[in-house]
């Protein structure tokens, strides 16, 4: 069995709205996973059903081969988890919280506690360990809560959202973490930030209205989704003249135009060779392939809506 997660027909219904709709997908053992959609596509939906939280209206899954529905026990022994809200014992220092953690899982101090010093130093924490979670930013209590998440050393890493409210050097220092878990660890992560997706998942899916939309790697979507006839010409001169050339051209199917910087859209990869053909004498000063994005590619997909 090379699948760490397996999801089989998963169906969530919250009186008759349906969250997630017949929901299948395998991942790959020792990979990173990324889940992307807009605002209520049901990315905390699968989350939670996967980390034994909530449970399907239909269908099964399963984590390293337990099912959620009969084996919830040996689910929870064997992932670690960071939900989209911040959840420590406000009671408890820091530390504390990550002790708590460590007994609920059956560790021994001989064992937790260099584990705990280990995670507090690479969290930046150390020096705030015996706070509470109150007197922590909100940037500092997210650290935390991954750091928890990874006491037990997880075959199986949730994170709904993690980088959410951190600052660039504390994501990119949670990223180069994620990267180090690789291969040794399972990875299933939500996010919305397009940059992250891009430069951590081995596998990326786009889902919305709880089904799946589009699913490979970011290369893969990039290419399969987006705008990838799109030229920039910028040029010296005739900006004017060159805007009405364009614009008669049936192979253009769209232009953008700012000043002399022009965003031409064709109909097929071949019509660069008759656009080269009529602009053939202009005084270019910069012509380039606009490089999709995995951004365009959400959008394309996803619409431009802004979600309730
Ligand atoms: N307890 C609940 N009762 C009723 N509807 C719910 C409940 N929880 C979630 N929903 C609905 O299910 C849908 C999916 O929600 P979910 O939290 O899974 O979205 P999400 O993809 O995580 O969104 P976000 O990016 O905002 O976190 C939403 O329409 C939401 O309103
Ligand atoms: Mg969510």
């Amino acid at each position: 069995m090379n699948h760490a997660i397996t999801l089989h027909e998963i169906t969530k219904s919250y009186d008759g709205f349906t969250a997630v709709d017949a929901f299948s997908l395998e991942v790959e053992r020792g990979t990173v996973f990324g889940l992307l959609g807009p605002n209520g596509a049901g990315k905390t939906t699968l989350i939670k059903i996967l980390t034994t939280l909530m449970r399907p209206t239909l269908g099964d899954a399963f984590v390293e081969g337990h099912s959620v529905l009969t084996a919830g026990k040996e689910v929870r022994r064997l992932i670690g988890v960071v939900p989209q809200e911040n959840n420590l014992d406000r009671y408890l220092t820091a530390r504390e919280n990550l002790v708590l953690h460590a007994r609920l899982h059956g560790m021994r101090p001989a064992a937790y506690n260099p584990r705990i010093d280990q995670l507090l130093e690479m969290t930046g924490l150390a020096a705030r360990q015996h706070d509470f979670p109150d007197t922590y930013s909100g940037g500092m209590q997210r650290r935390l809560v991954v750091a928890r998440a990874l006491v037990h050393e997880p075959r199986v890493l949730f994170l709904d959202e993690p980088t959410t409210g951190l600052d660039p050097q504390s994501r990119r220092s949670l990223w180069d973490h994620i990267r180090g878990l690789r291969r040794s660890m399972t990875v299933f992560l939500t996010t919305h930030y397009m940059d992250e997706a891009d430069a951590l998942c081995d596998r990326i899916m786009i889902m919305d209205h709880g089904t799946c939309l589009a699913d490979g790697t970011a290369a893969q979507l990039k290419d399969a989704f987006s705008r990838a006839h799109t030229y920039q010409v910028e040029f010296r001169r005739d900006a004017d003249r060159y805007q009405g050339v364009l614009a008669g051209l049936s192979f253009v199917k769209g232009v953008e135009r700012e000043g002399s910087l022009f965003q031409i859209t064709l109909a097929d990869e071949e019509s660069i060779k008759p656009l080269m053909d009529h602009l053939c004498g202009s005084d270019i000063r910069r012509i380039c392939l606009k490089e999709p994005s995995l951004e365009d590619v959400f959008i394309s997909l996803t619409g431009e809506k802004v979600r309730e």
